[in-house]
């Protein structure tokens, strides 16, 4: 496999310059991309935008890992000759253009009729992984098909039934997903007041249970298939959904039957991040799921720090939880992290423009990101350390 030359990221902005001078058009989309929430507070409705937006409880955990990436400033430093920059990062055996894959973000389908598949295509057209969610609205294997050979993680929720299971990662590998994500910290689903004063809950009515509904292990569980008694469908799933039962020692029959690397999401404490790599696993993602499982936990960023000096290099760590703009991504590789994973923002992208919007919001977030970088007189995102922030980690 040839490694393909460092991207240009930071040329978007001279692109859309040039569409206005040429053509007098604007970008469709604003380019900060913290304004994307507002706006599509606007498109979706109550139901499907709460459902996003939402957070556990108060949305305390939301604010933290806003306030835990706002703690840190950077130190811009000069004459350091940037003209070459290369964003290029080795993860599991590959190099990425840039230090960013898309989160599993499940349900796609409540924001927009392309839903996996065209975040997924955006994805794949600017070389960056798609993580796909077990809740996605689509199946995994349209999924796949949809992005040719761009680069595809599979996230697992881990399922009650073992077969299931089993069955999700003998499709997974089939399709071409390279990497298994699997997320800890939804073994129970929160209490999310948003979508409970609606009564919210897009499973209920059998959106995001697609890779369940053409499953064969699932559908072995049914006396009918899910068109002919969708309710008892729904049921099954929520049955087997989720397991709160599960512990560290189950992960070894996860390394059996996964021959890729596997990475735990939803690490947030440092002795969890040794368990994981005592436990052969590949790689871990420094997560609190946006701020939508536990009400007042800690900021997943002032979880980082600790994070990756617990696991050194041994595995990467990878971080998200508050990635809104490209200084996000700096502090968050600098505070540790080899790559970040970018959630709601993707998800409005996606509700207010389709596949072209997923596309700006990457480019977006990446060209700012490079731009930081250059302009805080680093060359490449393996540079980064803590030293290039004042902030709690660094003494102030
Ligand atoms: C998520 N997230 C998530 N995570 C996961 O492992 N599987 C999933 O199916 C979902 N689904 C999902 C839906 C929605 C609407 C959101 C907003 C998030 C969590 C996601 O992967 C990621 O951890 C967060 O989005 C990161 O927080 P921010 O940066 O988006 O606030």
């Amino acid at each position: 496999m040839t490694t393909p030359p460092p991207r240009d990221w930071a040329s978007f902005q001279y692109k859309i310059y040039l569409n206005g001078l040429i053509s007098g058009s604007v970008p469709r989309l604003p380019t900060d991309l913290t304004r994307l929430e507002r706006l599509a507070e606007h498109r979706l409705g109550p139901g499907p935008f709460g459902y996003v937006a939402g957070s556990a409880g108060s949305g305390a955990t939301e604010r933290a890992n806003r306030a835990a990436l706002d703690a840190h400033r950077i130190v811009p430093r000069m004459l350091r000759d940037v003209s070459a920059r290369d964003l290029r990062t080795e993860l599991f055996g590959r190099t990425l253009p840039a230090p960013m894959a898309l989160a599993p973000v499940g349900v796609l389908s409540i924001l927009h009729p392309d839903a996996e598949p065209a975040a997924a295509r955006a994805a794949a057209a600017e070389g960056v992984p798609f993580v796909l969610s077990s809740a996605s609205s689509t199946p995994m294997e349209e999924v796949a098909a949809a992005m040719g050979d761009g680069e595809r993680w599979f996230q697992l929720y881990w399922s009650k039934d073992r077969e299931v299971t089993r069955s999700f990662l003998d499709r997974a590998g089939a399709a071409g997903f390279t990497a298994l994500f699997v997320t800890l910290d939804t073994p129970l689903l929160a209490w999310r007041p948003r979508d409970l004063d609606q009564a919210y809950l897009p499973f209920l009515h059998g959106v995001g249970t697609a890779n369940y509904f053409t499953d064969p292990a699932f559908l072995a569980g049914l006396a009918k298939p899910p068109h002919e008694d969708p309710n008892a469908a729904v049921l099954h799933f929520v049955s087997l959904f989720a397991d709160p039962g599960k512990t560290w020692p189950d992960l070894a029959w996860l390394r059996e039957h996964w021959d890729g690397p596997i990475v735990l999401k939803g690490v947030l404490h440092p002795d969890d991040a040794r368990a994981a790599v005592e436990a052969g696993m590949d790689g871990v993602v420094v997560s609190n799921h946006g701020g939508r499982q536990v009400n007042g936990s800690i900021g997943a960023a002032a979880a980082l720090p600790a994070v990756a000096a617990a696991v050194g290099d041994r595995v990467p760590v990878l971080f998200d939880s508050g990635i809104r703009t490209g200084d996000d991504v700096f502090k968050a590789l600098a505070l540790g992290a080899r790559a970040v994973l970018l959630g709601r923002p993707y998800a409005y992208g996606l509700a207010l423009d389709g596949q072209a919007g997923v596309a700006h919001v990457v480019r977006s977030l990446l060209a700012e990101f490079e731009l930081t970088l250059a302009l805080s007189g680093h060359r490449t995102p393996g540079g980064l350390d803590a030293s290039a922030l004042d902030g709690p980690t660094h003494g102030g």
